[in-house]
């Protein structure tokens, strides 16, 4: 098949591109490398053809989609932090340009589109585990566009009679994903700061909890969904089902880095949800889904592949000794 994914040079794009060149699919990628790297694609980038764009600009868009058979929207910036100080630029990498790929789609008769959507929806209703048919509660603009981008999705559905399809996403972590800026995930930040010799900052008192999901797992789900059928517009939880601290995080990350579990406690973030768990009988029906890599073995892998990259890049000392401070999404 020809498939395009947006955002395919960031974290969980650059994974899925792989998973879906290694499948014998003709991948097209449209990023505008606001936070992904052309680096992300090395190993794929002479089958790949990649597209530099806005996917909220329509003309570049209609070009992204040309001749495309499905549709895995990805692109987004992905920080609650970033949305609360700023909530423009989140607006418009979020639901303006969801929309705008759904119509850029609709137009050129593309019959799947899969979603990117995010946990961070549900905010902070106390049930756990989290389901989908639950009220959600989006704390942050981020939150708020994120599932904006679901009710598209779940009308081109119905309007329009494409298959689409919302996977939210639970606290995705794993190789790629930047581990030096104070938006990205917590794992990578707490690893960066660990190996260069610092203490993380953990924001609250660090009970503060997750379902922390490994990228191949969220790859997994896509390639499910590029097949199931009867997708209708819903939306289905992507994740590990398991609860997860802040401070458990730390001990465990503590030990693979051979690193003592001190935190530097900050006050809690604005936005941020208290715990969070999912039920993943939906995901289980709708796409068979079923975690593959468990939580250890992802941080395993992960902590790997971080101190690889620190080991082979001369600067990375110094960019992570700056950054001595991280803080929980
Ligand atoms: N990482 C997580 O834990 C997590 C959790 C829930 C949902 N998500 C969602 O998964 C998706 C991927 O997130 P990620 O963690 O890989 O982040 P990422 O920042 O690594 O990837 C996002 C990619 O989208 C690109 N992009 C941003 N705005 C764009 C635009 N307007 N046009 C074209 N490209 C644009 C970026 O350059 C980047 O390559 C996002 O939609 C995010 O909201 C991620």
């Amino acid at each position: 098949m020809k498939i395009l994914v947006t955002g395919g040079a960031g974290f969980i794009g650059s994974h899925l591109v792989e998973a879906l060149v290694e499948e014998g699919h003709g991948v097209r990628v449209l990023d505008d490398f606001s936070t992904g790297r052309v680096e992300n694609l090395h190993a794929v980038l002479a089958d790949v053809e990649l597209l530099e764009g806005d996917c909220a600009d329509p003309e570049r868009a209609a070009a992204a989609v040309r001749g495309v058979e499905a549709v895995f929207h990805q692109a987004a910036l992905p920080s609650v932090a970033r949305s609360v100080a700023d909530p423009l630029p989140t607006h418009r990498a979020g639901p303006t340009a969801t929309l705008t790929m759904l119509v850029a789609a609709r137009d050129e008769g593309v019959a799947r589109f899969v979603y990117a959507g995010s946990s961070s929806v549900y905010g902070d209703t106390p049930t756990l585990p989290k389901r989908e048919d639950m009220e959600t509660h989006p704390l942050s603009p981020y939150a708020a566009g994120k599932l904006l981008g679901e009710h598209y999705a779940r009308l081109f559905a119905r309007l329009y009679g494409m298959e689409t399809l919302t996977l939210r996403y639970f606290n995705v972590f794993g190789p790629r994903q930047d581990g030096t800026s104070p938006y990205s995930g917590v794992i990578s930040r707490f690893v960066e700061v660990l190996l260069a010799g610092g203490i993380p900052v953990v924001h609250g008192d660090g009970r503060q909890s997750r379902d922390f999901t490994y990228v191949a797992n969220a790859v997994a789900a896509n390639l499910l969904a590029l097949h199931a059928v009867g997708l209708a517009g819903q939306a289905v939880n992507v994740a590990t089902g398991r609860r997860v601290s802040l401070l458990e995080l730390l001990e465990t990350l503590a030990r693979l880095t051979g690193r003592p579990a001190a935190a530097q406690q900050a006050p809690p973030r604005a936005g941020d949800v208290r715990h969070s768990r999912a039920d993943l009988g939906r995901a289980r029906e709708v796409l068979g889904y079923a975690p593959a890599v468990d939580f250890e073995e992802g941080l395993r892998r992960t902590v790997a592949w971080l101190r690889e990259r620190r080991q082979s890049s001369s600067s990375g000392a110094e960019e992570a000794g700056e950054s001595r401070s991280c803080a929980a999404d």
